[in-house]
């Protein structure tokens, strides 16, 4: 692909398609999702892979989606805070958050859950320091964290991770 050429991407994004024709190639996932798809739940702090506040799904991992080429999703599954809640009930993890306080000002925290979500998953959340190393890339200016290592313990260890 030429690095001007405009690209024709098919990506699943929280159970639906959606076939983007003409994508610029230099797209972000984040950009993606935030200007194109009006999915604004992911969050842009540092846009350069440092503060986990854009962090989604694909395929399953978390990934920091401000480093993700929109283009090399391209057929794959993508999944973002809107698409956590099932049948109007919210995930356990997100109400894990709010039962332990785990924000303050909130900007961070869909990018807190979806790691919260994923890291469970992956079995890192067998003790508190687990928990506070496999959360460690996702920043809160708020300092929050005591409260959201309370709630991803509270979601982990109630095996409630909603999968
Ligand atoms: Fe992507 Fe900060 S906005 S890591
Ligand atoms: Fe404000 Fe984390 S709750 S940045």
């Amino acid at each position: 692909m030429d690095f001007h050429d405009r690209h024709d991407l098919t990506v699943r994004i929280n159970g639906e398609d959606h076939r983007l024709p003409g994508l610029d190639p230099r797209t972000t996932l984040l950009d993606l999702l935030r200007e194109k798809l009006a999915l604004t739940g992911t969050k842009k702090g540092c846009n350069f892979g440092e503060c986990g506040a854009c962090t989604v799904h694909l395929d399953g991992r978390r990934v920091n989606s401000c480093m993700v080429l929109a283009a090399s999703t391209d057929g794959r599954e993508v999944t973002t805070i809107e698409g956590l809640a099932k049948e109007g009930a919210l995930h356990p993890v997100q109400q894990a958050f709010i039962d332990h306080d785990g924000f303050q000002c909130g900007f961070c925290t869909p990018g807190q859950v979806m790691s919260a979500v994923a890291l469970i998953d992956e079995g890192h959340a067998g003790s508190d320091t687990e928990i506070r190393e496999w959360m460690s890339g996702n920043l809160c200016r708020c300092s929050a964290y005591p409260q959201i290592v309370d709630a991803v313990r509270a979601a982990a260890g109630a095996g409630r991770n909603g999968r």
